[in-house]
């Protein structure tokens, strides 16, 4: 049966951050490992170009929308060409195949009874591209999803008749448990369902950059809704609507997603297939959530990381191998220096690269690179027996996605032989005259560390392209069958010299936080502003004097209606008049005792408006885990003293 592993589309309203990286990471290396297997693979990644956001976006930066678009389409599949990303296919939406397949599936569900046109009246997320019933809202007016400021609109609209599906969505994932993985995520698309489908709207009128609407239809005033589109790309790619040239690979073995999209892909993905008449993919795969050092990653902190300075730094396939491992499918992770670092050198460096030049050096010495197999079954069938349990663990894993684990497992194959050398001193044995002995050792090594890169492969194909050429064979499918799957041991070869792989990283390698702004500069400019010297994260005094600090007294502190977080107050800064700011810290602060306390103002921002209401600064406050405290000055300063 053939494979079909697809990403989810990325947005192109600005540039691939490390989010984006690992579910391209994942589903590449699943296509890799399907491919290992001799499995006929097709591996799917593309951009997802319409919709009013993207369009915004483009007017923000002052460009048309499809150069915008075809800007940033081409920086995303630059990123993955530069980190050989093994797709098939890099689709885009605004591709003109790609738009006839969303209007050909367009006419199919409306013939099918499945589409209808009535009004719609809510409230929508313009990033997210959702309307939100009311009693989702934050504090009335938010995105759930996104806390940005939500807007109501009132349009006509053809609906897609959701609602009729819920029974059968049900009953699929009834009988599908692997339908949803992790398992766990299941259960929230399923009450979801169960509290009532509500039939969606697929089109819009507000805006018109969005594939238009069949002519068959005769209605040119609407665009249809950028989810719609989208999520059909899975199958246009494959010549839905055209010839259908690939939709033999149809349904999807594995499909990749963040956990937040997880809704459309689990909801009304199967149920415009269902409409269609078409399989739904076997599983759909939700991944969690990179935060940085802790903290959720947003341009607007500008923490957010961008891949390619990671892998300048690091290397593109240390990083796929960290971002793998850290991680079980489905978690959330966190993305920081030191733990990278420390996988670098424990994982890659000391357990595996130590043991390649181990081998290189011992056999050099002993048997002038020469390694023979011959007696490895009978001093070291123990080490065998425990290296073949391993290897028939890790099929399970990755089709499970655990890459984790399957990871973890892998790397028993490295204790065993590392266990071998220790434990067996090919050394000591070559000094008693037990040549057979030690060379059996070495061979055993050398057989665990050309199995274990076959099953690295998937993770580290370059990498382990190295290893390979290192022990004088090739991995691919015959080398699978022969050394994985028949459990031979390559017989008679010579080991080639290889510079270490990994060498050790002893300090960060990113002095300065690898930051993707909307506006990246040029990769090259970019590359000189935040990999190159230790002095760049430094500032100078003056940079730091162009903010100005300043001690306020709060005069008044009062709720705002309808919000948890914000507190209103008028900030004497020794000016006049007060300045009213609208603080975060409800949660921490009651309004009285704010009253007649002394706290420190940025005072030169620019005034922002929150919740409708003009905030004119900003407090220093500090949070950690147990809370958020505010910056005080530690003796009583007249209102408005310079902080510096
Ligand atoms: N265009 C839609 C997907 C349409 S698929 C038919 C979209 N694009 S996106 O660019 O916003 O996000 C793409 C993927 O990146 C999603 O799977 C999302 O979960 C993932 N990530 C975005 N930020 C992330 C992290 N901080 N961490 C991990 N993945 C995250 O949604």
């Amino acid at each position: 049966m053939s494979k079909y592993i697809t990403t989810p589309i990325y947005y192109v309203n600005g540039e691939a951050h490390i989010g984006h990286a690992y579910t391209t990471f994942i589903a590449d290396t699943m296509a890799r490992y399907e491919k290992l297997k001799g499995e006929d693979t097709y591996f799917l990644t593309g951009t997802d170009e319409h919709g009013q956001k993207i369009e915004e976006s483009a007017q923000k930066n002052n460009k048309p929308t499809q150069e915008f678009a075809d800007e940033i389409s081409a920086s995303f599949k630059n990123l993955w060409d530069e980190f050989e990303i093994d797709y098939d296919k890099f689709i885009r939406t605004t591709d003109a195949d790609h738009k006839r397949g969303v209007q050909k599936a367009f006419e199919v569900m409306h013939a099918k009874g499945d589409i209808y046109k009535d009004f719609y009246e809510g409230h929508y997320c313009v990033s997210c591209e959702t309307f939100f019933p009311e009693t989702q809202l934050e504090d009335g007016e938010f995105c759930p999803d996104c806390g940005r400021t939500t807007s109501i609109i009132k349009e006509e609209s053809y609906f897609f008749k959701l609602s009729k599906y819920e029974d059968k969505l049900l009953k699929h994932y009834e009988e599908n448990p692997d339908f949803i993985l992790p398992r766990s995520r299941a259960n929230e698309v399923i009450n979801f369902v169960k509290g009532g489908l509500r039939d969606l709207s697929v089109t819009r009128t507000s805006f018109t950059w969005g594939v238009q609407m069949p002519e068959s239809l005769n209605d040119q005033s609407h665009v249809m809704y950028v989810w719609l589109d989208a999520l059909l790309n899975y199958i246009t790619a494959l010549g839905y609507g055209k010839d259908d040239a690939n939709m033999n690979y149809w349904p999807a073995s594995t499909q990749f997603v963040g956990k937040d999209i997880l809704r459309f892909h689990a909801i009304y993905w199967p149920a415009f297939l269902m409409s269609l008449d078409l399989p739904l993919p076997k599983t759909i795969g939700a991944h969690g959530w990179w935060t940085r050092d802790g903290e959720k990653m947003s341009k607007s902190k500008g923490n957010v990381i961008a891949p390619k300075v990671v892998a300048d730094a690091y290397g593109v396939e240390n990083l796929r191998y960290f971002m793998l491992r850290e991680v079980p499918f489905g978690q959330d992770g966190d993305f920081s220096q030191r733990a990278f670092i420390d996988r670098i050198n424990s994982e890659l460096s000391n357990d595996l690269g130590n043991l390649l030049n181990r081998i290189i050096g011992m056999s050099g010495k002993y048997s002038e690179y020469e390694i023979d197999s011959v007696d490895v079954q009978k001093y070291h069938s123990k080490e065998l027996d425990a290296m073949n349990e391993a290897l028939s663990n890790l099929d399970a894993f990755m089709e499970n996605l655990q890459t984790h684990r399957y990871l973890e497992e892998l790397w028993k194959l490295f204790a065993i032989g590392n266990g071998a050398i220790t434990g067996y001193e090919p050394w000591a044995k070559m000094k008693e005259g037990k040549v057979d002995e030690a060379l059996a050792t070495v061979a055993l090594v050398a057989n665990i560390l050309a199995k274990a890169a076959i099953m690295l492969s998937p993770v580290m194909p370059k990498t382990t392209a190295t290893i390979a050429d290192a022990l004088n064979f090739e991995i691919n499918n015959d080398s699978y069958k022969n050394l994985i799957l028949e459990k031979n041991l390559l017989k008679v070869f010579n080991i080639k010299k290889v510079p270490p792989l990994f060498p050790r990283v002893d300090e960060p390698l990113m002095p300065e936080a690898p930051v993707a702004q909307p506006n990246a500069p040029q990769e090259d400019e970019r590359e000189e502003k935040s990999v190159t010297k230790e002095d760049d994260n430094l500032i100078e005094i003056g940079q730091f004097f162009e903010t100005s600090l300043k001690i306020g007294i709060v005069v008044e502190a009062e709720e705002v209606p309808k919000s948890k977080k914000l507190l209103k107050l008028q900030v004497d800064l020794g000016e006049g008049n007060n300045r009213q700011v609208v603080a975060g810290i409800r949660e921490f602060y009651s309004a009285e005792d704010l009253i007649n306390t002394q706290v420190c103002v940025v005072a030169n921002l620019k005034p922002a408006k929150l919740m409708g209401m003009i905030s004119e600064g900003m407090l220093l406050a500090a949070k950690d885990e147990d809370g958020l405290c505010l910056v005080r000055p530690e003796k009583s300063k007249k209102a408005g003293t310079a902080i510096g």
